[in-house]
């Protein structure tokens, strides 16, 4: 039986942040630095090879022990215990949540269901390695006798967004291997925009579905089957298909080879699957040492959570604070901004795994959840940020909370110029923090020779009220472990912040109804005058498909 959990309203501490949020609201992030002289050393956090600098978010001491208060009131130790042990905290699927078990070294017991799993995951970790490396060395060929040198991975949500985001941050550890590119969306056009230019006697496509049953994946993998039957004919297919799946039974009738494919597990999420065969295409882009260090990193961050004091304990902390940022200032989104620009596809890889996660309107009882649930993700590469959206954020009317990651080094050797983003970085990090009051606009521009009342004209344009809430995330570069201990960091954080709210952060009903719809307007769309009896809007869009269709 499901024992009655504590969510975050229940707790005592939640009544002392209720009032401290007041408090902190009007007071601007400026005067809480001139009150503690000592407040970077207070507000900054290490552990696992990563620095989390909260100095900038609206947050004293105070609220920082009822933050650390209302973790312990809510068991947050246990509640990460039983995740890590195997419960099955997914209660509305019944099952375990255990992608931390993927990152093991293995050799221990990992019990799923009272079954010790752990030779199972290792070998299949193992095959998985190796037959990436064996793509990478040529010694695994197509059809045609030749290596290949395009990998296309076909899927999406968590069997895509994962491995793509970590081959575009990792490129510099990818050199001399096929190229691996990443196909999702059914409208076709990625995949042939990526097919104008490849060979099929050397081209791979590994098709990855937890479920194999996904509408997007399933159509691509059939555009690409009938690409390579058409230029090679039936008896090369096996040879040019992996796929990576829980479901067996469809891959056999895909008709992938049996060596070449890879099981997944129904105790880990899609959005929490890269760490699994999920994985395989990055494995190939940069090898099974790179792959191993990946592992090592999440490895990392999971010990540090496990076992830092929560003052110290950065998925902890990112956790709370994102928290106190929704539901105690008010700020319902949270911009991810990197400064580095391989971290591109950071922000879309962090929406599904924070919104589809926390996205819930319903606790684990079912009952209506007390308090808004997960910001809205978004962002972009700093840089591009700066000269993009960040106006608003400095001077417009809407608020949001904002996660900085710096690099230190270089990750293309070119260190002056990521000196410039360092400059960028803290130069925005400042800004937003601290903004630029009126007095120092008009001794600014009293240096100028404009008229006094020009001056005062412009000083409301040009202040910046500041007090933005930021974290910044330092580490030394952008390498595969810390790449993993990034991943690690944001899905504790999730975790914490599901164990705030309540809620599952491990199922994701709300993407069913539109896959269901989706199915049921296939039809409709292929023979718009059968849609009579629908919605007047679906009936009058479908009139459109009908007048300007092509075909
Ligand atoms: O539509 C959302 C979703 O179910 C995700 O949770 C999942 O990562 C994605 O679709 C892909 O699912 P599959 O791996 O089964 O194709």
């Amino acid at each position: 039986m499901t024992r009655a959990l504590r969510t975050g309203t229940d707790c005592a501490a939640w009544r002392e942040l209720q009032s401290l949020a007041g408090q902190l609201l009007s007071t601007p992030t400026r005067r809480l630095f001139e009150q503690d002289a000592q407040r970077f050393a207070h507000c900054c956090a290490q552990g696992a090879g990563l620095a989390l600098d909260y100095s900038r978010q609206r947050v004293d001491v105070r609220v920082v022990d009822s933050l650390v208060a209302l973790a312990d009131q809510l068991e947050l130790r246990e509640r990460a215990a039983a995740m890590f042990a195997g419960e099955p905290i997914n209660t509305t699927e019944g099952r375990a949540v255990l992608h931390t078990a993927l990152r093991r070294p293995g050799g221990t017991p990992l019990l799923v269901a009272g079954q010790d799993v752990d030779a199972q995951m290792m070998a299949e970790r193992e095959r998985m390695l190796d037959f990436a490396e064996r793509v990478r060395s040529g010694a695994i060929r197509s059809s045609a006798g030749r290596p290949f040198n395009l990998v296309v991975s076909i899927g999406i949500g968590g069997s895509d967004l994962g491995p793509a985001m970590a081959v575009q941050a990792l490129r510099p550890f990818c050199a001399d291997t096929p190229r691996v590119a990443f196909v999702s969306n059914v409208d076709g056009n990625e995949l042939s925009d990526l097919l104008r230019e490849a060979d099929a006697a050397r081209t791979l496509f590994i098709i990855c579905s937890k479920t194999f049953t996904t509408l997007e994946t399933l159509t691509n993998a059939r555009t690409a089957r009938a690409w390579v039957l058409e230029r090679l004919g039936a008896a090369a297919l096996p040879a040019h298909f992996a796929a990576v799946s829980v479901n067996t039974r469809a891959m056999d009738e895909f008709g992938v080879h049996p060596e070449y494919r890879f099981t997944m597990w129904d105790w880990v999420g899609g959005r929490y699957s890269i760490w699994s065969a999920i994985g395989v295409s990055l494995a190939i882009a940069i090898g099974r040492t790179h792959f191993e260090a990946f592992l090592a990193g999440g490895r990392e961050l999971d010990e540090h959570f496990r076992t830092a004091a929560w003052r110290e304990n950065l998925p902890a902390l990112m956790g709370l604070l994102a928290v106190w940022n929704i539901d105690l200032l008010g700020l319902p989104t949270l911009a991810v901004l990197p400064y580095d620009s391989r971290l591109a596809r950071l922000p879309a890889y962090l929406q599904q795994l924070q919104m589809e996660s926390n996205g819930k309107h319903v606790k684990l009882d079912g009952s209506p959840t007390t308090l808004p649930t997960c910001a809205v993700i978004w962002g972009e590469p700093g840089d591009n940020a700066q000269h993009s959206f960040f106006q608003l954020l400095h001077q417009g009317t809407q608020r949001a909370a904002l996660d900085l990651l710096l690099p230190i080094n270089s990750s293309s050797g070119n260190q002056p110029q990521q000196n410039l983003a360092i400059a960028s970085c803290l130069a925005q990090a400042e800004a937003f923090a601290l903004g630029h009051s009126a007095a120092e606009v008009r001794e600014e521009l009293a240096r100028s020779k404009l008229p006094e009342a020009r001056i005062e004209a412009l000083i409301p344009h040009k202040v910046h009220e500041g007090s933005r809430p930021v974290s910044l995330l330092l580490f030394e570069q952008l390498d595969p472990r810390t790449l993993g201990r990034l991943i690690a960091l944001y899905e504790h954080a999730v975790f914490v912040q599901s164990v705030v709210w309540g809620n599952n952060a491990f199922d994701q009903w709300g993407v069913e109804l539109g896959k269901q719809l989706c199915e049921r307007f296939i039809p409709f769309v292929e023979k718009p005058t059968t849609a009579g009896g629908q919605s007047g809007s679906l009936q009058g869009a479908l009139q459109f498909v009908q007048r300007w269709r092509h075909g």
